[in-house]
């Protein structure tokens, strides 16, 4: 039988109750990996086969030191995050503190939590949640959404040389826009603004040369090849994943 990918390791994902998150957790048991499946939701994680869960909130100091303990992962995979909408006119002070938290402090979180352990080892990937809508490329009225996910890009690059030399990974990933529970609610939100889902849905896949969305489990896929041995040569970077958006 030939080898699983992921074999022997301990996976540890944030945001794992549904969308990316969760194809991710779900794609990374599927290849072997001990997969620890984690979410603020914990309704949300007890639909999950195959994997273990626990409620893990990534705004709180306390859970994540507990949660990453439990976990002890060679594999970290930061998913949380949340979309405001809006220009920098329309931001408040609340929603990009909340955002900065959330999208950006979170992974300062479980990353300081999660280094010391893989240092011994000598050997880690660490995996964050940024987005082509950072400083990839602009998207309308998602001032703080690109802002925060601009900003994980540098927290990668960052923790990646600081730590390239002890055997540790760190990159992150930057998707166009993806079908999940959340996108749902955008597509919804924009419909009821613009008179017709039809319409919300034509301005989100007009942004991708390719004329569709992405599905989670091709983002997934990503997330295994960069947890794997098989990207062993590749950190600091973002890797994007935008269905051409970027790319014309
Ligand atoms: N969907 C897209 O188009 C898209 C594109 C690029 C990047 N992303 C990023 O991918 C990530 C996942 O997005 P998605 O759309 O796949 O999922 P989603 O937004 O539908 O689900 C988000 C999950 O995060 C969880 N969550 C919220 N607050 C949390 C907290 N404090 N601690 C732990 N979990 C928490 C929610 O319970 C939920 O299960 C986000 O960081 C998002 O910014 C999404």
């Amino acid at each position: 039988m030939t080898k699983q990918r992921l074999e022997g390791k301990r996976v540890l994902v944030t945001a794992a109750g549904q969308g990316i998150g969760r194809a991710s957790a779900l794609a990374m048991a599927a290849e072997g990996a001990q997969v620890f499946a984690t979410d603020v939701n914990a309704e949300a994680l007890a639909t999950l086969t195959g994997v273990e869960t626990f409620a893990l909130d990534a705004l709180s100091d306390d859970s994540v030191t507990e949660g990453v303990a439990r976990a002890n992962p060679d594999v970290l995979f930061n998913c949380a995050g949340f979309v405001h909408h809006g220009s920098i006119l329309d931001a408040t002070d609340d929603e990009l503190d909340f955002a900065l938290d959330l999208n950006v402090r979170s992974m300062l979180r479980t990353i300081r939590a999660a280094l010391p352990a893989m240092l011994e080892r000598g050997t880690g990937s660490i995996i964050n949640m940024s987005s082509a809508c950072s400083n990839v490329i602009g998207a309308p009225n998602r001032f703080i959404y690109g802002t925060t996910k601009a900003a994980v890009i540098g927290l990668t690059k960052s923790v990646a040389v600081d730590y390239m030399s002890q055997g540790i990974r760190c990159n992150c990933i930057c998707p166009g826009t993806v079908d999940s529970p959340s996108w749902q609610d955008r597509v919804d939100q924009l419909g009821k603004e613009l008179g017709s889902k039809e319409a919300a849905l034509k301005q989100f896949v007009e942004r991708q040369p390719m004329g569709r969305v992405a599905t989670a489990e091709e983002i997934a896929a990503l997330v295994v090849y960069l947890a794997s041995d098989e990207s062993a040569f590749t950190t600091g970077h973002p890797h994007i994943i935008d269905g051409g958006w970027s790319g014309q």
